[in-house]
């Protein structure tokens, strides 16, 4: 709930502002209080009068506007809120807050806030990829700036990819974690989660038990706690959770790729399933059944995503976890995994026959740090989450 949390809504001149009514109304249900600025080139998409009617409040959009001035300057204006909320948060509005510029008033209010700031960016594909937006990107990041989105899917413009606004639920999610003061606010965290598909041919590969259901909870404790998580995510059985930037992947090529470009992070936990090996030279057409004869497969090794970045030499998180999941001798073997593949902890699940943990809705860890292995009883899959995001916490902070 947002009772009382007072946010600064900066719309943006994108498409995407059609989006940023629903955010309002959203917003106001869960008992925000809404102040909305819109940039001139916002108000070619919605009208003042739609937003200061969901608002409930005046819009403000112009700089040298006197009376407002009078009533409230800039400066206070920027610092009344708990939250600026920048949807849709443009490609130019972007460079203008990495480039410290304030020549209108949402530039300004940017400027001039000592709030904490969140953006919905917006753009065409092209645009966000470009190298000029991706180096905003980094100095927003290392400014502080949240992000939620932009998600992957087809575009207002008719391109496909990444740059299409988060939904307005998702950005509510994402208030909802920034202005809760958890913990974990300010920090971004890596998970990953579920398993990967090796494809043999266009229509089969190999897979594995996983379901996502650790690594869903976790992103959900973690992002409860204040974190901004990226969620790198296999094709799991359980759905993604809310308030999170969710990345879908299918291999562990892919995986690792997309855990290396959400770098960098603060922690990174790793609770993907992925596969240790992919099939050489996968068909590009369906295998056919031929007489007498059986396909020959031969296997290739796939990165281990844990231990490259966890080996990395630069921009290796300050806290890396990966898992284990054992059916012998756990201790010992996941104490050899903690040393072999260099990560930080080790959370070791027993995965034996007679525990039913894979797919089961209970987990049986043992937590093992520099300091040794630590026994946790066995408990429900949230539970589990929430103690190890708390764990994190504690150690972030
Ligand atoms: N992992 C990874 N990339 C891989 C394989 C594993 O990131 N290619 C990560 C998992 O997400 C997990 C940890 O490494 O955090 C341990 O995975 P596990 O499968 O238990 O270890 P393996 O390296 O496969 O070791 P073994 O098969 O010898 O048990």
């Amino acid at each position: 709930m947002l009772a009382s949390k007072r946010i600064l809504l900066i719309i943006g001149g994108g498409i995407a502002a059609y989006k940023a009514l629903d955010l309002i109304r959203r917003l106001r249900e869960r008992g925000a209080e809404v102040t909305p600025v819109l940039t001139r080139a916002g108000a070619q998409f919605v009208t003042p009068l739609s937003v200061s009617a969901l608002a409930g409040r005046k819009v403000f959009s112009d700089l040298f506007d006197l009376t407002d001035e009078a009533e409230m300057g800039h400066i206070e204006l920027s610092r009344s809120a708990d939250l600026i909320v920048v949807a849709p948060a443009t490609a130019d509005l972007m460079a203008k807050m990495a480039g410290g510029q304030a020549d209108d008033l949402a530039s300004t209010l940017l400027l001039a806030t000592d709030t904490p700031v969140l953006i919905a960016p917006a753009m065409n594909v092209r645009m966000w990829q470009h190298p000029a937006t991706q180096r905003n990107i980094a100095t927003l990041r290392a400014d502080g700036i949240g992000f939620v989105g932009p998600d992957e899917g087809d575009m207002a413009c008719g391109e496909f990819g990444p740059g299409r606004m988060a939904e307005p639920l998702e950005i509510v999610a994402a208030v909802e974690r920034d202005v809760s003061a958890g913990p974990l606010q300010g920090k971004r965290v890596l998970v990953t989660s579920g398993p990967t598909h090796e494809p043999i041919d266009p229509v089969r590969y190999i897979a594995n038990r996983s379901s996502g259901a650790q690594g869903t909870a976790l992103a959900r404790a973690l992002a409860a706690l204040g974190a901004e998580v990226v969620f790198v995510t296999g094709p799991a059985d359980v759905p993604p959770p809310e308030g999170v930037q969710v990345v879908r992947v299918e291999t562990a090529q892919e995986m690792l790729e997309a855990a290396q470009a959400a770098l960098p992070v603060d922690a990174a936990v790793f609770a993907a399933a992925v596969a240790d090996w992919r099939v050489e030279g996968a068909a590009e057409r369906k295998l056919k059944k031929t007489k007498g004869g059986l396909p020959k497969l031969s296997f290739a090794e796939n990165p281990d995503i844990l231990a490259t970045i966890s080996g990395a030499r630069s921009g290796r998180p300050g806290l890396v976890v990966g898992f284990a999941a054992e059916t012998d001798d756990v201790v010992e073997n996941a104490t050899a995994k903690r040393a072999r593949k260099g990560c930080d902890w080790i959370v070791a699940n027993d995965v034996s026959h007679a525990t039913e943990i894979m797919g089961g809705t209970e987990n049986d860890v043992t937590l093992i740090t520099a300091d040794g292995a630590e026994d946790w009883p066995r408990m429900a899959k949230a539970e589990v989450a929430t103690r190890l995001a708390e764990r994190i916490a504690k150690a972030l902070t």
